[in-house]
């Protein structure tokens, strides 16, 4: 029988909320969780019934610490860690504490508010939010650098078989690894940069979104380093986000993935460099300030923990 996965697999869609959330220390959260897996559910039918055109849903991942605090089932999906910081010589992939994370997609911004608010109103007693972020389509798909971004994801059934667990791990399978980090851009320095030279930086020509050749493109270009082979993918739903009066402007990355491990290699490459050393240059302009995996479990999973 096909496990009834999350909306992992989805296309990007034009509004997104993100938020992380951690359980209060010394609570007992069982019962809100129970709550909470059955509004998912009601929320994700619901958004099926009540709004099948403006493809909504909400996916949610648990971290490490909260199975455990959940005493969900034993063993764990075999590569569900608390994120280790990755150091290169330069840049760092910080680890930040995640209990709970929400991916809430829709075309329409009032179904991402309303979904956000009923998890408020359901969590806020037993847990904190600690991060959220509003994410927006913007223009055709571009990245706040203004370079377009998602191009090289997989599609058709090369979705699934990326981002969906396998045999490999049949207790857990249809589920998927969810990996997040905020990252925030140096607007200033990156503008200061000509169209070539920020073509460079991501191994992609600016205007047309078209690939350098291999005899063109930098070693050290965001591109030569995130490709680990054809056979290594993941699912990445990025999505800008801005805020004038803060300066805050940035990219909150998303990948579902099959297996992490891809995603660990795709982040040595980036953070501590192929070979050691030829780090990543997008990251001389992009500060990655939280860093958390969580494991999306399917449909069937959710419903088994709500009772
Ligand atoms: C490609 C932006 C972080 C993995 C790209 C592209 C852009 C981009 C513009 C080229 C178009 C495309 O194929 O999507 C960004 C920004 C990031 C970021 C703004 C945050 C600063 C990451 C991270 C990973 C990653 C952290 C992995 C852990 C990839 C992969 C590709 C890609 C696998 C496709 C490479 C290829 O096969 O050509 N990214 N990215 N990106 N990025 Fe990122």
């Amino acid at each position: 029988m096909k496990p009834d996965s999350q909306n992992v697999t989805d296309y990007t869609n034009n509004n997104t909320i993100f938020m992380v959330w951690n359980f209060k220390d010394n609570l007992q959260v069982d019962d809100v969780f129970k709550r909470l897996c059955s509004l998912i559910i009601n929320l994700n039918n619901s958004a099926n019934v009540r709004f099948p055109v403006s493809r909504a849903s909400c996916v949610m991942g648990i971290g490490y610490d909260a199975w455990l605090r959940l005493q969900l089932p034993q063993p764990l999906p075999k590569e569900l860690v608390n994120f280790a910081p990755i150091i290169g010589e330069k840049h760092t992939a910080v680890a930040s504490k995640g209990d709970l994370h929400f991916h809430i997609r829709s075309d329409a911004p009032s179904w991402c508010y309303d979904i956000a608010s009923a998890i408020t109103d359901l969590l806020s007693s037993v847990a904190d939010s600690v991060d959220e972020v509003h994410g927006f389509r913007y223009w055709d798909s571009r990245s706040i650098l203004g370079f377009v971004d998602g191009t090289e994801n997989p599609h058709g059934q090369d979705r699934e078989l990326f981002s969906l667990i396998g045999a490999e791990d049949p207790e857990y399978a249809g589920g998927s690894y969810l990996f997040v980090q905020k990252y925030l851009h140096n607007l200033t320095a990156w503008k200061n940069l000509s169209t070539e030279q920020q073509e460079k930086v991501i191994g992609r020509y600016k205007a047309n979104d078209i690939e350098m050749a291999d005899d063109v493109k930098p070693a050290n270009s965001h591109i030569a380093l995130a490709n680990v082979g054809d056979d290594f993918k993941i699912v990445r739903d990025n999505m800008p986000f801005g805020n004038m009066s803060t300066n805050e402007m940035g990219t909150y990355f998303i990948a579902y993935a099959s297996t992490f491990t891809t995603v660990n290699k795709m982040l040595s490459n980036m953070f501590i460099g192929s070979p050691i050393g030829n780090y990543d240059r997008i990251l001389d302009f992009s500060t990655a300030t939280t860093g958390a995996l969580f494991f999306v479990p399917t449909f069937d999973m959710i419903d088994a923990f709500s009772s």
